[in-house]
């Protein structure tokens, strides 16, 4: 074998093994960040976000909001929904199946998701798969006569349960 086939030889050979270490890195980095993810999950217990810092914001007061109305509350990329018995529940516009931002439709009294077409009801619950569960709910409060959301927390739900409305005024059964 000649000089230069040998450095030819030694070219290719170097590069090869470059290529197979750059491999081996990413397929390392791969798995690290999918080891993370599934200690995060395990952590949370639920798959949940950890929980964060609440943030009460004042989206005014309780009369500004009628009975069986929707109302978008941009700053904190929600719906504030009041029920037609009076009861409120705030609801991430994050649709459950790929988090597009569900849009209110107006006349038909329901959530549409423009990217798969799921469809929710006014208290979030799926009418329409793919989502595999009702929209994501803020907790609320009723102070002095104003509504209040936090619009850092997100609860999942696995169904509309009436013990998660607020009422202004304490509902007597
Ligand atoms: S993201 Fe909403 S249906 Fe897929």
């Amino acid at each position: 074998m000649s000089t230069e086939e040998k450095k030819s030889l030694n070219k290719t050979t170097t590069r090869r093994t470059f290529l197979s270490r750059l491999w081996l890195g990413l397929g390392l980095v791969a798995l690290l960040q999918f080891l993370g993810g599934a200690l995060a999950f395990l952590v949370s217990g639920t798959g949940e976000k950890q929980a964060v810092k609440p943030l009460f914001i004042d989206v005014g007061p309780v009369t500004d909001f009628t009975p069986g109305s929707v109302t978008l509350i941009r700053r904190g990329e929600l719906y504030l929904s009041r029920l037609a018995d009076g009861g409120f529940l705030a609801l991430s516009r994050k649709c459950t199946h790929l988090g597009c931002a569900v849009a209110w439709n107006e006349e038909q009294k329901k959530f549409a998701c423009p990217c798969h077409s799921s469809i929710f009801a006014e208290n979030g619950t799926v009418l329409k798969t793919p989502a595999p569960r009702p929209l994501d709910q803020h907790p609320l409060m009723i102070k002095d006569g104003q509504v209040k959301i936090d619009i850092k927390t997100r609860r999942r739900r696995q169904s509309f349960k009436p013990e998660q409305l607020t009422y202004a005024v304490k509902k007597v059964s």
